[in-house]
Parts: structure tokens; sequence; C-alpha cells
């Protein structure tokens, strides 16, 4: 590691300290603190995450920093100070909550800061460099790790706050890609870990199609990937926020989708099932795609359900399925 890395690193490493104390401990950080109070953020999960706070003030970090011997370049270069003119700087978290983002050995390499009123983005991060590289990295893997090697199973979130909720819930298998979309980086560091991939992205049409593209891009890599589902309005956390815990675990985990199951759904978005015309070019589709699933068992079961929702034999949606077989040798 370069000696600018190792700098970098030595000051997120006190920087997550400073904005974890003004969080628990201060004045500055009060408004914060409420704020996660009102999200039911508990104290256990700030602990746990280190979260903390960037009080609304113009030169609180340079100065702490400043005075621990960091260099001025060093610390703007690292996207904790913002240069404002030949000789002026500020600090570039202002006003948010802090997320330390850990690399897998527990070193926090970057920053989340959400804003907490409505100033724009909704979430700051650090830059990326040698350290950190957001599509190489999922968020919370360090401490999931040894759950997701006991459950065998990995729940994939969006966001830090899907991750912390579900935490609390005691779901601790869970990591976020930090956005909606999945690399394949990321694809291949799971699959080394685990068999199985619980998508659980935000109900919204964004997560819907980013689900689409993370399933995909898990079964390339080897995978075997389920599906849970959220109404268009929520994310894993306001649905834990609203319905609790238990009824995370039992109305989304457990009864997350097959891939199939999912795709169904998935390609609803773009038909008008009402009108005949698109109903039939749906099933087409949904043959199409039924005819890559390896198992005939699975192959079967999404037949009749198709057979008894659209009124159509088996015999011809066996048939119709059969040629897209054979097309794909
Ligand atoms: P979301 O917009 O779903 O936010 O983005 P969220 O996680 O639900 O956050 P809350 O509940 O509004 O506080 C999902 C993730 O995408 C990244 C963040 O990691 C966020 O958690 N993101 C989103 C950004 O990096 N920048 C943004 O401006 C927005
Ligand atoms: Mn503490
Ligand atoms: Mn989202
Ligand atoms: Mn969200
Ligand atoms: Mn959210």
């Amino acid at each position: 590691m370069s000696q600018e890395s190792q700098g970098v690193l030595s000051a997120y490493d006190w920087l997550t300290k400073l904005y974890h104390h003004l969080l628990r401990y201060t004045k500055d950080g009060k408004e914060g603190y409420q704020y996660m109070k009102d999200r039911g953020i508990g104290d256990e999960a700030i602990e746990t995450f280190q979260l903390g706070f960037a009080p609304n003030v113009k030169d609180f970090v340079a100065e702490f920093l400043t005075k621990k011997g960091f260099q001025q370049q060093l610390l703007v270069k690292a996207g904790i100070l913002s240069q404002l003119n030949d000789n002026d700087v500020s600090d570039r978290f202002r006003g948010r909550i802090m997320f330390p983002i850990r690399n897998h050995i527990g070193k926090t390499v970057a920053f989340g800061g959400r804003s907490i009123k409505e100033q724009e983005p909704k979430y700051l991060n650090s830059p990326e460099n040698e350290l950190f590289q957001k599509g190489k990295l999922l968020y919370n893997f360090d401490l999931a790790k040894k759950h997701i090697r006991k459950e065998n199973e990995v729940v994939l979130f969006e966001g830090y706050m899907d991750v912390i909720s579900a935490y609390q819930a005691d779901v601790k298998n869970v990591v976020a890609t930090l956005g909606t979309s999945l690399t394949e980086p990321q694809a291949k560091l799971l699959n080394r870990y685990v068999e199985t991939v619980i998508i659980c992205y935000d109900g919204d049409n964004a997560g819907l199609e980013a689900t689409y593209k993370a399933a995909n891009l898990l079964r390339k890599t080897g995978c075997s990937i389920k599906v849970a589902k959220l109404d268009n309005d929520m994310d894993p956390d306001s649905f834990i926020q609203q319905h609790g815990s238990d009824a995370f675990k039992n109305r989304v985990i457990k009864a997350s989708d097959t891939y199939m199951g999912f795709y169904m759904r998935y390609l609803k978005m773009d038909f008008n099932l009402k009108i005949e015309g698109d109903r039939i070019k749906y099933i087409e589709n949904v043959l199409q795609e039924l005819a890559m699933i390896e198992s005939s068992i699975e192959r079967e079961y999404y037949l009749k359900e198709i057979s008894n929702e659209y009124n159509i034999s088996i015999e011809s949606l066996t048939s119709e399925m059969h040629g897209y077989r054979q097309k794909q040798g």
C-alpha cells in the first residue's frame, strides 16, 4: 500500500471516531442523534456500525485533523475537505449523518454521508481511490461473513439503512451494493462464500430493473438466487420500520420468489394483460424463459400455473416451450 493510502486510512480512522463521538456525546451531534432515533436506529446499531455525525461547521474536521498532523493536501485528496480557493478549505461533509464504509477486514475506507434536511445530494460519498472502489466492495461484508457462512445464504440490499434495519431485526447475513447496480467482482465474491443470494432491492421500478440485472449476473456467476418482493413504495428498511421483524422474516425473506416467479412479475411491467395480443406475447415470453430452466419440476409447475391462469391447454404450452428448448440446442 502506498504511503499516501496509509495516511488516508489513518485519517479515516480518526474521522470515524470523531464523527461517532460527536453524535453520541456532544451538543453538535444532537440533531443527528435525533434523526437516527426518529428513523428507529438504536444505540446498539449506532455502536455496531460506528455511525456518526458531521456538524454543520465550516472547519471542525479541518482543525481536528490538522492538529493531529495531517497535511491539508492529503485531506482534500481524500475527500475529507473541499478546496474553496487557493488558501481556503472547508469540511466536505457538513450537517450529515455519517456511515463509515468498512472494507472486508473492517477498516474504514470511505464514508457515506446522508443529509438530514433536504440538502442534495441525499448521500454524499468519499471519492474512489486505491483503497475504495465501490464496485469491488459490499457494505457490511466484514460483519456479515460469519452469518453468511452459517446460513449458506445472503440477503442483498441497496442501502445502508436496509442493512442496519435488518441487523436490528436480527437478520444479520446482509450486505448492500450501495446503489442499485451489482458488479461482476461483487457477484464473484458472493459466489465464493455462499450458495444462495436473496435479492432484496427496493420495490420501485429502479429496484425491479436492478433486480433483473443482478439476478442474471448472479446466475451467470453460478449462484442460485431468490427474489424478495416488496410493494412499490417500500424498501426493506421502511418495511421493517412499518411491519416489524417477524413480518420481514416471514413475509419477505422466507416468502421470496424463485427466479421464474420474479421474472413473470417483472415481465408484466411491459405488457397490458387486458389486451389479448399483449397477453399472448407475454405468455410467449414467459415460455421462452421457462425453456431455459433446468429443473423439469419447476418447468411443469409454472406451465400449470400459466395454463390455469390463462386457460390454455398444458399440451400447447408444453409443445411451444419445447420448441424454444430445441432452438437453444
Ligand atoms: P436509496 O435512494 O434507495 O436510499 O438509495 P436509501 O438507502 O433507501 O436511503 P434512505 O432510506 O432514503 O435514507 C440506495 C443506496 O444508493 C446509494 C446509497 O448507498 C443508498 O443507501 N445512494 C443513493 C448514493 O450513493 N447517493 C445518492 O444520492 C442516493
Ligand atoms: Mn461508541
Ligand atoms: Mn432505491
Ligand atoms: Mn431505498
Ligand atoms: Mn430507504
